[in-house]
């Protein structure tokens, strides 16, 4: 039996970041992960670039049943945190918009910087290794591929159920479950939608065309890329609006959010009334777009034969399109998961267990789930960083 401080299941953001901190402290640490390599998911997010936080955290920018729950470890471990560690680690990054944050090279370069600083504190990395057990009584025993191990901490970093051919697994959820947690309502989120037959036979026409969207569900909006694709549609308007959708709602697109299109189209055809409405409507969108919007609404002539009403019908169809979703794409592409360990069940300065101490759950396992854009990645560093300091 290997005797630890603190054992950590899930070599992922959350649980490397707690496991350098517990080694800061002196914790003998072991973090323990089925994957052969740790952070996979850092290796694949931004595009390989990482996109590791973002300048504009704030608490509202989480889905959670109890949206207050974040604040606390948010406030304690920042973005601007999170920047200062990296910029000691000396790697480059860039804002790239709205204040999300990437790495000059690449993602490894995070990896890297967790690894080091891990290796730094001893704390003992065991890869490609099998949870097979775990029992509670005095302490956490857990039997594993490589034998049995025993700490009076656990702490549960096992991610969500997103991308299961990278080693998402349902552990973390099934270990709160069996140690009398309450969950959540799990489902994909910042995720493709899906869309019917008939409505895909108009996207797919338009296939890699994208646009900046106005993209809103009930009083949610987002205002950023989408990208229509061959299975619907896509980009960080509809992943972010993804996470607030729910089926059977439709969802509202301005395509030319930044465009009064009914006063563009009436002042064109004031002075240029012979031409076409579709060439008219292209100054505003992609042609594709445009020829497809205006096909769609059987206007045919140019610009001086339609009546007011017409042209102000058109506009609605470019700055109000309505559709209504099916689905969306699922796990398989979803980057995170909305909802799981309930934080009713957490304290929110420790992230441990209210009814078994000594079990602390962090990162993407526990219902806080952030918006597109470094979100994510910052509640598996600040999660991690004030468990790493608790236990
Ligand atoms: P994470 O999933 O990272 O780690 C969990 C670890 O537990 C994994 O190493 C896994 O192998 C291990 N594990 C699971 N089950 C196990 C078991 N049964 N036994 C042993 N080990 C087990 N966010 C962001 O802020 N910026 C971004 O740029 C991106 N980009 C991005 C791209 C893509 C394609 C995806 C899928 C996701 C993102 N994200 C993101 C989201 C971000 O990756 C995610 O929120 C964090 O990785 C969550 O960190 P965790 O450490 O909680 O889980």
């Amino acid at each position: 039996m290997q005797s630890y401080d603190v054992i950590i299941f899930g070599a992922g953001a959350a649980g490397m970041f707690c496991a350098i901190e517990a080694g800061r402290r002196g914790r003998r640490v072991a973090l323990i992960d089925h994957a052969k390599a740790p952070g996979e998911k850092i290796r694949i997010s931004g595009g390989g670039r990482c996109n590791f936080t973002n300048l504009d955290i704030r608490p509202e920018r989480f889905l959670s049943q109890n949206p207050r729950f974040a604040r606390s470890a948010l406030s304690r471990y920042t973005q601007h945190d999170f920047i200062a560690r990296v910029d000691a680690a000396g790697i480059a990054w860039h804002e790239k918009a709205l204040g999300q944050l990437f790495c000059d090279g690449s993602a490894r370069e995070i990896i890297a910087m967790l690894c080091k600083d891990m290796a730094e504190v001893g704390v003992e990395l065991k890869l490609a290794t099998r949870i097979e057990d775990v029992q509670h009584s005095d302490g956490f025993t857990v039997r594993t591929s490589a034998g049995e191990l025993h700490a009076p901490k656990l702490v549960v970093a096992t991610g969500g159920k997103s991308i299961p051919k990278m080693g998402a697994s349902g552990l973390g959820y099934q270990l709160a479950t069996r140690f009398g947690m309450d969950l959540t309502e799990t489902r994909p989120a910042l995720v493709p939608l899906t869309f019917t037959s008939e409505q895909l036979d108009e996207m797919k026409p338009l296939a890699g065309l994208s646009v900046s969207a106005s993209v809103c569900c009930g009083t949610i909006a987002f205002r950023e890329g989408l990208l229509f694709t061959h299975r619907g549609l896509s980009g960080p308007s509809i992943l972010q609006i993804s996470s607030y959708w729910r089926e059977g709602e439709a969802i509202d697109i301005n395509l030319a959010p930044d465009v009064d299109i009914a006063a563009a189209l009436a002042a064109e055809k004031q002075q240029r009334g012979k031409q076409s409405v579709s060439v008219a409507l292209s100054a505003h969108l992609p042609e594709k777009l445009a020829r497809q919007i205006v096909a769609r609404s059987g206007l045919v002539g140019n610009l001086a034969d339609q009546p007011k009403a017409r042209l102000q019908a058109l506009a609605r169809d470019v700055s109000a399109w309505r559709v209504r979703p099916v689905g969306t794409e699922g796990y398989r592409t979803a980057e995170v998961t909305l909802g799981g360990v309930d934080t009713r069940g957490l304290d929110s300065r420790t992230m441990e267990s209210r009814s078994l101490p000594g079990l602390h759950f962090i990162g993407e396992v526990v219902d806080v789930t952030g918006w597109l854009g470094g979100y994510n990645f910052q509640w598996a560093w600040s999660s991690g960083w004030v468990a790493g300091q608790a236990v």
